[in-house]
């Protein structure tokens, strides 16, 4: 049982295999947090905070007869507000009386075998033996507004999932009966550490530059990141961690939290006046309204909270087998991801079939599985000011349709993938001009263009039950193996056509709501199509998308040298097969950047790979070092894809930052430790460069490892894991390597 609740003392203890989260009912009323620590056997409930006397704490007075008890400086579990804790809340309800103060009580608990699904949200899942549930009831009984939260403790993981609903049950007072309740803010977790010597990380960037991750320490008031896009962002992603500050990539205690939604959010940490630290993690409450009537409710979604006694390194590895397992779906999920080619930065929109074919003709003599028709086959789209909507295809472009098309490609021995753009409408289009009531928007204002395109209003039904008819019409072809799934600009004046000034606050989540129901449809009626989600590049790469597509384009920057600080961010959290990276032309198409055929493959080779250039402009030379690259990948993708990851040097290492100016390093090691795949990136080399030495992790140190390098390097030497792990490998960026070193390593 990984659930206890010691009734007498009012403690809840949910113990995964490595650590313990203490709740405390203190008498009967209100839910004290009690930590997230090494899991512990037993427990004298003597380590909680004390109750000293504050000077300025607001004391409830019904409260426990104990004057010193303020909601102020105790940790909190479910913080409401206006009722002594002046920190930011987890809720914020607007009520009859006209004010936002709430008084939560503690009104029991339940605890079952497995996970419940959230109604039309993504989540994670479980079998019933794989994990026991707590739901925790709470009330203000003034208002009427219930509170549950849930918290879903795993067996094999060090992992939490949070998750909390709220309810108007109603209210028997004569100044709230009947009236509704507004939902202003409900945060899915809420956590407060008892100190602040933490260090926050967080994965920040822009368009082509996503999920740099970024280190600071913790300091008094609010730390917040936060998107207000109704996109999970390019610019902030929904992840956040507190490392103690002792902790290093394989050492000391870590907390992750990476929020399962796709749309605004917030994730901050309040360092109050006593050195506590608040970790908030929600809906934005920005952006964010919800009205409830008596009877309704609502439920925010999941937060997943994972705890590492091994340093960031075993909290991505955790996030990791918790995302591949028990979040991605389709029968993709644990499948080898094919080797694709996209005619993107190949062609553009400049293509016909004759280029498409010969370009397919190439990449299947390079061992290459999959093709991807990019954007610009549908409408009459040559450039992108027009015919997002018309999902019907170019004809003068391509006369004789997908099915062609799709035919020529299989024929050559590759799957086919076409590109969408569902969520998006250009004012050129038929569908704009026949339902131009169709798009967010706000009547009597100015409305931006974004990529010269306008956002569909997804809130709306009849909205997504046609994005379902046309999804439908072009896989039910049988035509598609694959999906690109693009989504290309931040969405402004999030409004609707469809509802009342008071309801206008629920578009953005209702948007979500509306494009779950339709990933939900499209991709649980075609599972064996692989989906790749995309929002130019990564501004969309959050685990609620990979509930339903199980890859997304990590960047539209695939210049190798910037790759490597994107994709080691990105490997925080989401595991290499959910990591989309290709090899592109030189100079690089958007920094200008020449790197070698060696660092672009060894880069792209961290996650599902793949090329996006015009093959047939190469040299036979290059041509030759690309059907080399296949092969390598289709040795390795197993162990890249569904092994574990361990990270060495990273460009953000501010703890141990290396002198030969900066390098990416990393191995993939396969669950039964019989292969390695062991990568140096050098994004900056010097000359007579110092050597470092890397001792390689998670190998098995009594086996004999045959390991095969460029010919200079490790030409199939034979080297114990235990040497491996203890001596470590001697790596420097010598000119022959070309600014990268991929080694195999395979038991003997
Ligand atoms: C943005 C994507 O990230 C690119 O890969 C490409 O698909 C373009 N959109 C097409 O418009």
């Amino acid at each position: 049982m990984s659930i206890l609740f010691n009734e007498s003392d009012g403690v809840f203890f949910l113990n995964t295999p490595k650590s313990t989260y203490i709740i405390r009912v203190v008498d009967n009323k209100y839910l004290s947090h009690g930590g997230w620590v090494k899991r512990i056997s037993s427990w004298s409930g003597q380590c909680v905070m004390p109750l000293y006397g504050r000077a300025f704490a607001p004391v409830p007075q019904e409260l426990c007869g104990r004057i010193e008890y303020s909601l102020d400086v105790q940790p909190q579990e479910f913080p409401g507000y206006g009722h002594g804790d002046c920190r930011d809340s987890a809720v914020e309800v607007l009520s009859a009386d006209g004010t936002t103060v709430t008084d939560l009580y503690y009104n029991g608990y339940r605890i079952y075998k497995g996970k419940k699904p959230l109604e039309g949200l993504p989540a994670t899942f479980c079998k019933e033996d794989e994990a026991e549930t707590l739901e925790i009831d709470l009330l203000d009984k003034v208002s009427g507004l219930a509170v549950t939260l849930s918290y879903t403790v795993w067996n094999k993981y060090d992992v939490i999932c949070r998750s909390v609903s709220a309810k108007h049950t109603g209210s028997s007072l004569e100044l709230y009966k009947g009236k509704p309740l507004v939902l202003r803010r409900l945060m899915s977790a809420s956590l407060d550490f008892t100190g602040s010597r933490y260090r926050m990380i967080q994965l920040s960037g822009s368009w082509g530059h996503e999920r740099h991750a970024i280190v600071r320490d913790l300091t008094s008031g609010i730390q917040k990141i936060q998107s207000r896009r109704n996109a999970s962002s390019h610019q902030q992603n929904p992840f956040i961690a507190l490392e103690e500050y002792d902790a290093t990539e394989d050492s000391g205690t870590v907390y992750g939290f990476s929020f399962v939604y796709s749309g605004s959010f917030c994730a901050e940490v309040e360092v109050d006046q006593y050195n506590m630290s608040r970790v908030l993690m929600g809906l934005n409450p920005d952006t964010f309204e919800w009205k409830l009537n008596e009877g309704e409710s609502f439920t925010a979604p999941e937060v997943v909270m994972v705890y590492s006694d091994q340093g960031l390194g075993q909290m991505s590895r955790t996030y990791h087998d918790l995302y591949r397992n028990n979040l991605c779906r389709g029968n993709w999920k644990n499948k080898p991801r094919p080797v694709v080619i996209n005619n993107w930065e190949a062609t553009y929109f400049d293509f016909n079939a004759e280029k498409l074919f010969a370009l397919a003709d190439t990449a299947a003599k390079e061992g290459m599985e999959l093709m991807v028709l990019d954007d610009g086959w549908f409408g009459h789209r040559d450039d992108d000011t027009t015919s997002l909507g018309d999902w019907y295809v170019y004809k003068d472009k391509l006369p004789g349709g997908i099915e062609e098309i799709s035919e020529g490609i299989r024929k050559r021995g590759l799957k086919f993938g076409l590109w969408f753009e569902p969520e998006m409408v250009s004012p050129d289009s038929d569908l704009y001009r026949a339902h131009p009531d169709w798009v967010l928007q706000i009547k009597d204002r100015d409305f931006c263009l974004g990529r010269n395109q306008r956002g569909l209003d997804l809130s709306r039904k009849d909205v997504v039950d046609y994005l379902i008819e046309v999804m439908d019409n072009m896989l039910g072809s049988g035509l598609i193996d694959y999906i690109k799934w693009d989504f290309n600009r931040t969405l402004t004046e999030i409004a609707s056509t469809m509802q009342s000034p008071e309801n206008q606050m629920k578009v953005g989540h209702l948007y979500y709501l509306g494009l779950y129901k339709l990933m939900e449809h499209v991709t649980q009626k075609y599972p064996d199509v692989l989906f790749e989600s995309c929002s130019g590049g990564g501004g969309r790469f959050d685990p609620a998308l990979l509930y339903y597509m199980s890859q997304c384009w990590t960047s539209d920057n695939t210049d190798a040298l910037s790759r490597v600080a994107i994709q080691m961010g990105t490997s925080i959290v989401y595991p290499a097969s959910s990591m989309s990276c290709h090899v592109s032309a030189v100079p690089n198409h958007q920094t200008g950047r020449v790197t070698s055929l060696n660092q672009r493959g060894h880069c792209a080779m961290a996650g599902a790979f793949g090329y996006e250039l015009d093959l047939n402009k190469l040299e036979e030379a290059e041509l030759a070092e690309i059907k080399e690259q296949v092969a390598t990948y289709k040795r390795i993708r197993d162990t890249v894809q569904y092994g574990d990851l361990y990270r060495y040097e990273c460009p953000w290492n501010t703890r141990a930052p290396n002198e030969t100016g900066s390098f990416g390093a990393w191995s993939n090691v396969s669950k039964d430790k019989s292969q390695c795949v062991f990568t140096v990136i050098w994004t900056y080399a010097e000359a007579h460069a110092e050597i470092t030495v890397i001792k390689l992790r998670g190998l098995d140190p009594d086996a004999t490892y045959n390991v095969q390098g460029p010919k200079e390097f490790f030409d199939n030497v034979k080297i114990s894991g235990e040497e491996l792990m203890n001596v470590g490998l001697y790596v420097s960026p010598h000119p022959h390597l070309k600014g990268s070193l991929q080694l195999i390593l395979e038991k003997i």
